[in-house]
């Protein structure tokens, strides 16, 4: 499994630097299109904020897609999408043409089959990601069967925390993107990340966030020092710029 790039910084310093990260791989997506896939949760929320006030960014170029979804419409306080509407989609004046949002309202099995449509075929630029205190990725709980499905691209999930009901790209989906970069903060994040480290070498990790490995993708893990703090790698990259 190919090494994954560490960015750890000061707490203060994360947010920035994230916006930075995704900043750059944004503008370096060479097509003519950017397919930039968000992360749900709260730490992405910041970074989205940043991003909006960012003034070298094209946002006219990219298409926002989502790496999951809560079985929840589009206006309700849980939604992924909302949240991504709120701190960055709005802000920017992002038009209807480029915004794929997961269908949380409609009866889940639909909304994957749809989202699959949607995504089948499409060069994924950038994932975003985070990493539940239980080692889940994107809609993808340890222990839940569908979410270890390679066979489709989008599945139904079951999170041990409601909604429980949730939509999710896949492993498959998310391991063909050209770069997916996991958003993690928290000393609270800094043992279940050490044991997704030790999982990642092991032929049959169990956590989802150690399962993702884009190949030939690149892969980086944009941690604050708190999150990166039991991680057996010295001194991993104290970078603000990239
Ligand atoms: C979601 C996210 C989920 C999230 C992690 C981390 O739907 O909640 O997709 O995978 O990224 O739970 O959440 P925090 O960033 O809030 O710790």
């Amino acid at each position: 499994m190919a090494e994954p790039r560490v960015i750890a910084t000061a707490s203060d310093d994360f947010v920035a630097a994230a916006a930075d990260l995704i900043a750059e791989r944004i503008q370096r997506a060479a097509g003519p299109r950017c397919r930039l896939v968000l992360a749900g949760g709260g730490t992405p929320r910041p970074v989205y904020e940043a991003l909006a006030k960012r003034s070298d960014l094209d946002w006219s170029r990219v298409d926002f897609l989502w790496g999951d979804e809560r079985a929840v419409g589009p206006d309700d306080a849980k939604s992924n999408y909302r949240m991504a509407k709120e701190a960055l989609l709005d802000p920017i004046g992002a038009v209807d043409g480029q915004v794929f949002r997961i269908e949380g309202e409609r009866a889940a099995a639909e909304a994957a089959a749809a989202y699959a449509s949607t995504v089948q075929g499409l060069q994924l630029d950038l994932v975003l990601l985070g990493m539940g205190g239980d080692g889940h990725t994107a809609s993808m709980f340890p222990g839940d069967p569908p979410s270890r499905d390679e066979a489709s691209d989008v599945v139904v999930t079951t999170s041990p925390v409601p909604p429980t009901t949730r939509i999710s790209m896949s492993l498959r989906a998310l391991n063909a993107a050209a770069h997916v970069v996991f958003l993690v903060t928290g000393a609270g994040k800094a043992a279940r990340l050490a044991e997704v480290w030790r999982q990642r070498d092991t032929a049959d990790p169990v956590l989802p966030a150690a399962m993702i490995n884009p190949s030939p993708g690149e892969l980086v893990w944009m941690l604050d020092h708190a999150a990166a703090a039991q991680l057996p790698i010295a001194n991993p990259a104290n970078e603000t710029k990239q």
